[in-house]
């Protein structure tokens, strides 16, 4: 479904209110078909992006293009090609389901056949079938949310922003919310924001990890990976004396460290966890190493992946080190700190 068309261009946009620079310089481009995860923790400037690209807002300066239109000088143009569910979405609270997906369509544009044929497709994908009479006022949060998709879909708009659409949602209801975005994937681009790491994980493309106004890292999951984390984790399950492991690695190479371990198991079996400094891997050497050595016997060996919490960690804190000593403010850097939410988990 991807394509090299562009549905979003975002050159050097910027936004201040005031003396709060809340969008510093931010460009980037999103593919046709593309989910794109706009990531970053509070106050980072994400919903002010969104809003900017929904033409809800001006930017102060810099340009935005929505299918090659810019958004500045033709808002009602580039707004109708826009599926928008915003921040903490406002719901009339006294309309049933159905009236007010009929309504929206009917302000979309939509008519006759198709604008019935739309809302039936989007109540099943949203599975909100056997909600269609209840009133929105009473549905709970992981409904509300699905209400806000539906109608974000409801005329396939070229592109959906959604800004933070699993916000206060329980797990079981965070799922729901996933496999419908999955549900939806290449049919549309789309854009999410998320403080919540796993969230953005499971579901993008391509990440954009934004700061202090700024993206201080874009790519994929995988590539962001790479370009942060320069260490491995192994998890090796083994039997032994932990102190004669620790010397082995130390012998075997001085990137290797015993990070952790835990008490053997009943069978005598423990895990230890092995942490190799730098980008090399070191899988096959401890394999032969470990699994020759008399003095042990290896089970297993595994290489853990880094989560994207910590690639976010790590591009956040180099930015702290390398973007904002330039910038103009008198918060401490203790206050400045990112804050990560861990719903979710
Ligand atoms: N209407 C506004 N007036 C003044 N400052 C604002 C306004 N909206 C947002 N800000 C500031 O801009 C920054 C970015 O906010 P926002 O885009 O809401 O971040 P995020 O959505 O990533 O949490 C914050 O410092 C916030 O306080
Ligand atoms: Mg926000």
């Amino acid at each position: 479904m991807e394509s090299n068309e562009l549905i979003i261009e975002v050159e050097n946009l910027a936004k201040r209110y005031g003396r709060t620079t809340a969008v510093n310089d931010v460009s980037f481009s999103v593919r046709r078909g593309e989910i794109v995860g706009l990531l970053g923790p509070n106050g980072a400037g994400k919903s002010t992006t969104m809003k900017i690209l929904t033409g809800f807002q001006q930017a102060s300066s810099g340009i935005v293009r929505i299918c090659g239109i810019p958004v500045a000088a033709r808002p009602m143009e580039t707004k109708r090609r826009i599926g928008y569910m915003p921040e903490n979405n406002p719901l009339p609270e006294d309309l049933r389901v159905r009236e007010y997906l009929g309504w929206r369509a009917r302000l979309k544009g939509l008519r006759g056949r198709r604008r019935r044929e739309r809302i039936e497709a989007v109540l099943e994908l949203c599975d909100l079938k056997r909600a269609r009479r209840r009133i929105i006022g009473r549905l709970s949060k992981g409904y509300r949310q699905r209400v806000g998709i539906a109608d974000a879909i409801l005329a396939e708009p070229d592109l959906i922003i959604m800004d933070e659409p699993t916000i206060g949602l329980d797990p079981h209801q965070i799922v729901m919310i996933r496999r419908l975005i999955e549900s939806i994937r290449g049919r549309m681009s789309m854009v999410i924001s998320s403080h919540i790491l796993p969230e953005i994980e499971m579901t993008c493309d391509r990440v954009l990890i934004i700061n202090g106004g700024r993206i201080v890292a874009a790519g994929t999951p995988e590539e962001l990976r790479h370009k942060f984390i320069d260490r491995t984790i192994y998890e090796v399950e083994i039997q032994g004396e932990t102190d004669t492991l620790k010397g082995e690695l130390a012998s075997l190479n001085t990137a290797l460290t015993l990070e952790s371990h835990e008490p053997p198991n009943r069978d005598g079996y423990f895990v230890a966890r092995v942490r190799a400094e730098g980008t090399e891997d070191w899988g096959e050497a401890l394999i032969q190493t470990l699994g020759q050595h008399p003095g042990f016997r290896l089970r297993s060996l595994n290489r853990r992946q880094p989560t994207l919490e910590e690639v976010f960690l790590a591009a956040t804190r180099r930015s702290w080190d390398t973007l904002l000593p330039e910038r103009n403010g008198d918060v401490s850097r203790e206050q400045r700190k990112p804050t990560m939410a861990r719903e979710g988990r």
